[in-house]
């Protein structure tokens, strides 16, 4: 047997398709175009070959960059990224200073914040840029499957990427259940079948000329298409059973080829058997560390050397490599569970790397064991420290199962919860939660730990573990004031994001938060405001700075969502200006603290309430393209619903009706699975204003009306419902929502809404009551900053006032609404005031005026051209926005020629108004 050993590089049959396309890519890639392909297939199917034949053509014209995934114990967080990119890190230091930071932490260089995960992948995708400037670069990243989950995340990040610079990435993956499927995230993907029937002939034909026609029809009905399975059986034709390889299912071959290499392995004497075990279980390890392990199990060097020449191994560099990945795999599962502990022990011993060795003897642990658990404590604390999430979680997990102590368990599950919830596993997250939860017993510290978890979780993910009621209870033990309006406060966010529909228990906790004595100014009396606010509509924040302060005294995650109750809360409450503040002040905590995911809520927040305060419609708008853009990146399609949704609405209202009803199909698509009431009102709400728009006023009506799902956004869009139902000859469609908004102006005094419900009034009122309502709301409006609705009401108004024959008044509102609908690029409503205006028998002196450059410009142009403006660097609006510093270079260019300059100097003046 192990006589006819293909070369690595064997000469390939079929795949004619496959390799041309490949063939293309190189040389577009050669040229200017990048791409970025995914080989998949079952195992065995000929992905690596084809990496190698990309490796090949790619001859000397690249700069070749390549990282490879592990089986077995797992590779540390982003040690693929860093195999991938240290031959130039040396680049690094043309970055902006946020990515550089964020790729040193990542690994290692510096001690420092773990970044999130997007600013590293963006730092790692402006290196190969940078690197791309001078030379093409080929990207080879095999066995996806197997990376570390950092690295295998930046790889689909550079996958969606790569087309813009001189960069082709080809990886390889296994088309297997049990792994993430990663086709989404390739422009390209080759799915790799079985060979053909003709070509699998001709491989045995030309691999293994001895086989007689009989033999050759039993491997060939044997193996399927499969070249390894061919080539295996080819190659030790002794091995063929009549039965092994036959079966229905193709997804049972790779467990059949593992029979196969087994069958091989059992051949040889027992010491290289074993050393093929050692190699096996320490893939990955330096090759000293194998042979170091093997001479104390009795393994030596010569016995490697055996299993070496009978194929199963090869030596790679510093490390050894199993002929093929399922040998290691056959090997590992197979042994014997006894056997293959000693094997981890001794890897464990032979290493001084901390990590590997605390993963070696956490493999070889068989119950509990205190010693190996607080080593995997460890590994999962520096994980963490590096930002790796997801093996920090891990490495916790394992150290919980391997606890002694209920105590101990708890708290590492705790804390594996926690991190599983940071990565962006909730589902896992929640399954510990439930596990740690009959554990934690009533340790404090350990109780209020599991419940913040359990809120966080509750608030992105939906139930989980602990319900009002137990936060209740819970919080009527806790000794400490503190924790226990914080466990309070908790319960009536959960209550106010609907998930305990019960109105007594919503009650409960009011009662409860209002039985609790706090000092004036602390923490506590901060927690307790937010809570009653949220359980009890009269107005209870007392200081809404005062309250900032407090809540982002110190970088706790609890606290800093607790600011989105906030700043739901202050608009709740009618008042937008303080919610704008509140979003504003947790957007730029998340942004020191390098929390990215939250950072975008916060921004589309403030976009939201920008739109609906209509006091920075431009910037609001500003705000969800830009947490649009970002939410595709970090994976948050609700946040990124609520953006397009609110880009709708002021799309709309800028007379950009294409647009806005692009951005509601991409709302909707996003939120396709989810039923958040909010995002439901403001979808209705962008569709209202859209139909409204359009001229289509009973569908307008409706649309508007089913913004009431959500009480909040329904009392603010309502205030956009009396003329469509006036024109729809459906004035009683406003009754309902008159009455509740005039109740709620009467609990909280706010300006903004006490408008609209004036102005709405003075549409649907008799018209003798018109001028005095109209009077009214621009009263309030004066009050209440929102520039567009007052402008909106002075164009009723003056409309009502031109019917009324009353044309020098009129005039005067209708030029001060054209005006201010202008500033705010809201140009269809712009248009309308000015037809008004000179139907009245006014002068529009800007009408025939030039034509606003800038809406030439996409949203992200607007954004980087701004930042410019104000003096920034290429580099500091990258760090600013989270883009690669080329690709705000792109867009500066893109801007430039749009705007007929040629000079930074220049924007400012070509900007206008619009800087
Ligand atoms: N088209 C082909 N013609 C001839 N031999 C092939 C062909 N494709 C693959 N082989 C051979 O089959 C074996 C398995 O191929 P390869 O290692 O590329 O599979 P893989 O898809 O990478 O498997 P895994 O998922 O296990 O990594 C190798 O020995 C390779 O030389
Ligand atoms: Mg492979």
């Amino acid at each position: 047997m192990a006589t006819i050993r293909p070369a690595p590089d064997a000469e390939l049959f079929g795949r004619e398709a496959e390799l041309a396309l490949l063939r293309g890519a190189v040389h577009d890639g050669r040229g200017s175009e990048g791409t970025a392909i995914l080989l998949t297939g079952e195992a065995g199917i000929g992905k690596t070959s084809l990496l190698q034949a990309v490796r090949e053509m790619a001859g000397d014209g690249f700069r070749v960059l390549s990282t490879q995934g592990v089986r077995g114990t797992g590779s540390a967080g982003y040690e693929g990224l860093h195999a991938l990119l240290a031959p130039v890190l040396s680049h690094r230091h043309n970055l902006p200073s946020r990515q550089r930071q964020a790729l040193e932490v990542a690994f290692g260089i510096t001690d420092g914040n773990p970044a999130d995960r997007l600013i590293t992948s963006i730092a790692a995708f402006g290196l190969l840029e940078d690197v791309a400037v001078l030379e093409p670069v080929l990207v080879l990243v095999e066995d996806l499957h197997w990376l570390d989950e950092p690295t295998a995340q930046i790889v689909g990040f550079l996958a969606a990427r790569v087309r813009a610079a001189r960069i082709t990435l080809v990886a390889t993956a296994r088309a297997d259940a049990v792994y993430p499927d990663w086709q989404p995230h390739f422009p390209e993907v080759v799915a790799l079948g079985p060979l053909t029937d003709e070509e699998a002939d001709e491989l045995l034909r030309r691999r293994a000329p001895v086989l007689g026609r009989a033999e050759r029809d039993v491997v060939l009905r044997q193996s399927r298409g499969n070249p390894l399975a061919l080539t295996e059986l080819a190659a030790s034709p002794g091995t063929l059973e009549p039965t092994r390889f036959v079966g229905p299912s193709r997804v049972a071959m790779t467990r059949r080829l593992e029979q196969g290499f087994l069958a091989e392995v059992a051949l040889l004497p027992e010491a290289a058997q074993r050393a093929a075990l050692v190699a096996a279980a320490g893939e990955g390890s330096p090759y000293g560390e194998v042979l170091a392990a093997g001479a104390e199990l009795g393994v030596g060097h010569d016995d490697f050397v055996v299993a070496e020449r009978a194929g199963l191994l090869r030596q790679e560099s510093d490390h050894y490599r199993l002929r093929h990945p399922l040998v290691g795999s056959a090997l590992v599962e197979s042994a014997d569970s006894k056997a293959l502990g000693e094997v981890h022990a001794a890897l464990a011993r032979a290493t001084t790397d901390r990590t590997r060795a605390a993963r070696h003897r956490a493999a070889a642990a068989t119950g509990p064991d205190e010693a190996v658990a607080g080593a995997l404590e460890e590994v999962a604390v520096a994980a963490a420290r590096r930002g790796a999430r997801a093996e920090a979680a891990t490495a916790w997990h394992r150290a919980a199962e391997l606890s002694a102590a209920p105590r101990d368990r708890a708290r590492r599950l705790v804390q594996a919860a926690a991190l599983a919830r940071e990565a962006g596993a909730p589902a896992l997250s929640a399954e510990l939660v439930a596990t740690a939860l009959p554990l934690v017993g009533d340790e404090e510290a350990l109780v209020v730990d599991l419940a913040r978890v359990n809120w966080l979780l509750a608030g992105t993910f939906g139930k989980v573990g602990l319900s009002v009621p137990d936060f209740l209870a819970t919080a009527s033990g806790l000794p400490r004031v503190c924790d226990r309006v914080q466990m309070l406060v908790w319960a009536a966010v959960t209550c106010y994001m609907g998930q305990e529909p019960s109105p007594k228990i919503r009650r409960d906790v009011a009662a409860a938060l209002a039985a609790t004595t706090t000092c004036p100014g602390s923490r506590e009396s901060v927690y307790k405001q937010i809570g009653l606010q949220l359980t009890d509509p009269s107005p209870h924040i007392e200081d809404v700075d005062a309250a900032i302060a407090v809540l982002t005294g110190q970088a706790d995650e609890s606290d800093r969502m607790l600011l989105v109750s906030l700043a739901l809360a202050a608009e709740d409450a009618g008042d937008l200006t303080a919610s704008e503040k509140v979003w504003t002040a947790g957007a730029e905590l998340s942004r020191r603290t390098s929390k990215l995911g939250d950072e975008i809520i916060f921004v589309a927040g403030r976009g939201s309430v920008r739109v609906t305060s209509s006091s920075a419609l431009e910037r609001g708008l500003t705000d969800s393209e830009q947490a649009l853009r970002m939410s595709d990146d970090l994976g948050l399609p609700v946040v990124g619903a609520l953006a397009a949704a609110n880009i709708a609405r002021a799309r709309s209202w800028r007379g950009e009706t294409e647009l806005a009803q692009q951005a509601l199909d991409a709302s909707l698509a996003l939120s396709r699975d989810s039923a958040i009431s909010r995002l439901l009102a403001s979808q209705h709400w962008s569709e209202g204003v859209i139909a409204a728009h359009e001229g289509r006023f009973d569908a307008a009506v409706d649309a508007l009306l089913q913004t009431r799902v959500d009480p909040v956004i329904g009392l603010w869009a309502g205030g956009e419902l009396a003329e469509p139902a006036i024109r729809a000859q459906r004035p009683e469609a406003v009754e309902s929502w008159l009455a509740t908004a005039a109740g709620a102006v009467e609990k909280n005094g706010a300006p903004h809404l006490a408008m609209l419900v004036d102005r709405s009034r003075a549409m649907l009122g008799p018209a003798g009551a018109a001028r005095a309502h109209f009077e009214s709301a621009l009263r309030h409006g004066e009050r209440s900053g929102a520039h567009l609705e007052v402008a909106r009401t002075r164009l009723y108004y003056g409309e009502w006032l031109r019917r009324e024959r009353r044309l020098v008044e009129a005039r005067a509102h209708l030029r001060a609404a054209t005006q201010v609908f202008r500033s705010q690029s809201a140009l269809a409503l712009a248009e309308r005031a000015s037809r008004e205006l000179r139907a009245a028998g006014g002068v529009d002196d800007r009408r025939e005026g030039p034509r606003d450059a800038t809406r030439e410009l996409t949203g992200q142009e607007l954004i980087v051209v701004r930042l410019a403006v104000q003096g920034l660097s290429n580099k500091e609006i990258a760090d600013e926005i989270y883009l690669s510093h080329r690709t705000v270079q792109a867009h500066l260019h893109r801007a430039f020629v749009k705007l007929g300059i040629n000079r930074r100097s220049q924007l400012a003046a070509a900007l206008g108004d619009a800087a």
